[in-house]
């Protein structure tokens, strides 16, 4: 019987709910069995679920009709119990993502806004879990979170304002977990302002708190890649990423624009005093292929090439530029729907382009490997072998 019930998944925090001390007991009275569910918290919006799940997968064993689910809620002590173990322990609470943790980072950033940041964050985090990887998305722009509404975790127009929400994360105990889109855990302050729409002008100190939170409290589980989105430019937010995640590697959106290398360059450079290095580059808006089959450069050429040119010219490794995604109206209108484009057409150029950089993301090990340490080497130290050969092939 508990083999069964270790079948059914908590459908937020994605573990067997066996495993989550949920089951309070089974008792097989005459053929009759009755199991003791205990639910995180009252009002567990999975409850409904998690309930129909056990009753199936009991009857799978004791045969339709036969079961009796009763429904309770954890105690404090219950739950605490419960959020500690996930944790690992105790004194393992603290930043998920620290040093030894397995978990590649990598923080999408850009110089100037509006540059597709987060358009390309979102498609490829839901590429990445599409082909089969744990994702996670810390939206760390809190000025203008936008993640929420590119993967459709928002609620329907309220009828006073006729504005959109960003969907509310499930608190347990002093746990959150991350509301789930496409198979990515997603968390954005965009979930903790009343009014979605609000741009919340925060200063330093708080920021730093904020995504300190967030990569603390918010239930990721072992993900095999995190996605920072991070706000243009490179502010106290870009600061406090390259502190708390000197692992992080740094992926630089830029347009083609010649003219935008310089803003793009210093996002990279000041990611690298922080400890970080730069993984690639990304053009977005790249030239578009019109039907007579000549390419329209709206924004000019050459951009994406030039900034990974200057920042490989700064560290041991070459930057290479990891795609160009041509201007792309699915790209465009996926992200007002809610639904990526890499998932809503596929086969579209930007999505093609977009998927490319999630198979490279996707063949790179795991590990600690390659990492830089967040230390800087004395004067006239050899530098260290940034990644162990045939580890990884970019
Ligand atoms: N390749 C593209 N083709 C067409 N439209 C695009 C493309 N990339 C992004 N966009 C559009 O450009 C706008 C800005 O994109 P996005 O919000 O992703 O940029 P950002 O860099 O995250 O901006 P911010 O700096 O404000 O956070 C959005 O409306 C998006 O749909
Ligand atoms: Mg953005």
């Amino acid at each position: 019987m508990l083999t069964a019930l270790a079948r059914v998944i908590d459908p937020e925090i994605r573990k067997p709910i066996t495993d989550l001390d949920m089951v309070a007991g089974v008792d097989i009275v005459d053929g009759r069995v009755r199991v003791g569910l205990r639910l995180t918290i009252a009002g567990c919006p999975a409850a409904r679920q998690i309930e129909r799940d056990v009753q199936r997968a009991a009857e799978s064993v004791a045969g339709p009709g036969n079961v009796t689910v009763d429904v309770s809620v954890m105690t404090r002590e219950q739950r605490r119990a419960m959020t500690e173990k996930l944790r690992g322990g105790a004194e393992a609470r603290g930043n998920q993502f620290g040093p030894d943790s397995l978990t590649r980072v990598y923080a999408i950033t850009s110089g100037k806004g509006g540059v597709g940041k987060s358009t390309i964050t979102a498609n490829l985090a839901v590429a990445l879990a599409e082909r089969g990887l744990r994702v996670g998305i810390v939206d760390a722009d809190v000025y203008g979170f936008s993640i929420p509404g590119l993967l459709g975790l928002v609620t329907p127009p309220s009828p006073e304002t006729g504005k959109a929400a960003a969907v509310k994360p499930t608190q347990v105990g002093e746990m959150i977990l991350p509301p789930i889109a496409f198979d990515v855990k997603v968390i954005s302050i965009g979930m903790f302002v009343e009014d979605g729409s609000v741009a919340v002008a925060w200063r330093g100190p708080m920021l730093h708190r904020t995504i300190t939170q967030f990569l603390t409290d918010v239930y990721f589980g072992d993900l095999d890649i995190l996605l920072l989105d991070l706000p243009p430019g490179t502010g106290d937010v870009a600061i406090s990423v390259g502190q708390l995640l000197p692992q992080a590697e740094v992926i630089v959106v830029t347009t083609p624009q010649p003219a935008a290398a310089d803003i793009a360059e210093r996002s990279g450079v000041v990611a690298r005093q922080t400890g970080q290095t730069v993984y690639g580059v990304i053009e977005n808006m790249a030239g578009i292929v019109q039907p007579d089959g000549t390419v329209l450069e709206l924004f000019g050429s050459g951009g994406g090439a030039e900034v990974a040119r200057r920042l490989g010219a700064g560290q041991e490794s070459p930057v290479p530029l990891l795609a160009q995604v041509p201007l792309s109206v699915p790209l465009r209108s996926g992200g007002d729907t809610g639904v990526p484009v890499v998932l809503g057409d596929p086969h579209d150029p930007a999505a093609v382009a977009i998927r490319l950089v999630a198979d490279r993301l996707a063949t790179r090990a795991r590990g600690l490997s390659g990492r830089s340490l967040g230390i800087t080497p004395k004067q006239g130290a050899a530098p260290a072998p940034r990644r162990s050969a045939g580890a990884d092939p970019a």
